[in-house]
């Protein structure tokens, strides 16, 4: 029984060392230790021993049971130690390889020169006002000076949105002057960005629909030098220190006196080309000194505050800045366009 045990023992061992999968493991177990295993089969013929030798050969069967519990368990171990390692291998990350590009998006060349025009404002100190596009025909003529029956109501003519043409989608951000006016102590130094609308049709240089940046300074002493230097400071830095502008009369109802401000044409340097009409300049913003109804209307002292506001095409300083020729380019939204700027 001796020999027996000790063949098992060596046949066990030799099998369990070369088990690689667990199943296999489980199955050599059951075949050496379980209830109908080999070590079993032999310890069932103890009987046959003589009183001597039974705890002897006892101890040697509970021995070969602790040598192959223990040989299973660390090959057992070995085992879940390789899937382990196979699993790492084969998991391993790439981190050099490169990934898959992100299409980033871009800023619109409108939202770049807003920036711009908006940082060099806030530099001279101004804030910024918002003001509503739906907007009462009030604040959108009246209090502008623009009574009905006003023939400036007639070319602005717009997009009213109840039948007794009281609420307007604005034609000019110049409402905002009022309700700034209306709402904010003195002194008052406002921008105020935003959409407009007119009945216009499309063409290279206009729009329906359009945006404007509004600008209104009341305070004491401000005179129509202020406004040109203010005006002459924001197109030397945003269109480099050599750019020419003028300044033309005009007529706005609610500024006196008034004056139209154009750019040298970017296209022909002021030769006249189809982007200018011939013109050899571009109209870029309306401004004036606030008129003193205006004043008034807002409850402001016009002997002692004065104002001036201006009110710039933001398309059309755009295609100045970036050299565009055509106004439809900025709301095509190609791809091809916009990634140019
Ligand atoms: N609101 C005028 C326009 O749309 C521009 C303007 C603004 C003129 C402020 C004078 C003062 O044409």
């Amino acid at each position: 029984m001796r020999k027996q045990l000790e063949d098992i023992q060596k046949a066990a061992l030799e099998t369990i060392q070369s088990a690689n999968i667990s199943s296999d493991l489980e199955a050599l177990r059951v075949r050496y230790l379980g209830k109908k295993g080999d070590l079993t089969a032999v310890l069932k013929q103890m009987g046959k021993l003589s009183e001597e030798e039974r705890p002897i050969i006892g101890q040697l069967a509970n021995a070969v049971r602790e040598v192959l519990t223990e040989a299973i368990a660390r090959q057992s171990e070995r085992l879940e130690q390789a899937a382990l390692e196979a699993r790492l291998a084969s998991e391993v990350i790439d981190v050099t390889i490169p990934g898959t590009p992100i299409q980033v998006g871009h800023r619109h060349p409108m939202s770049i020169v807003l920036e711009e025009a908006e940082d060099i404002f806030i530099g001279m100190g101004f804030q910024i006002a918002e003001g509503p596009e739906v907007e009462l025909a009030d604040y959108n003529f009246t209090k502008l000076n623009t009574p009905e029956g006003h023939p400036a109501r007639d070319w602005q003519d717009t997009f009213y949105l109840s039948e007794d043409g009281s609420i307007v989608l604005r034609t000019q951000t110049s409402p905002v002057q009022i309700r700034v006016m209306e709402n904010q102590p003195l002194p008052i130094r406002i921008i105020s960005p935003g959409r407009v609308y007119r009945k216009d049709e499309v063409d290279a240089t206009h729009s329906p629909m359009f945006h404007q940046i509004e600008g209104l300074v009341v305070d004491e002493g401000i005179t129509m030098a202020d406004l040109k230097g203010t005006l002459e400071i924001l197109v030397q830095r945003l269109y480099g220190s050599g750019t020419k502008i003028r300044f033309r009369p005009h007529h706005f109802p609610f500024t006196e006196p008034s004056c139209e401000v154009d750019v040298q044409c970017f296209e022909c340097q002021g030769s006249g080309c189809r982007v200018c009409k011939g013109e050899g300049w571009i109209e870029l913003l309306g401004a004036g000194m606030v008129h003193p109804k205006v004043l008034e209307g807002c409850g402001i002292d016009t002997n002692v505050y004065s104002g001036f506001a201006f009110g710039i095409g933001v398309e059309r300083m755009t295609m100045r800045r970036f050299s565009i020729s055509d106004l439809r380019l900025i709301y095509e939204n190609d791809i091809r366009f916009l990634s140019q700027f």
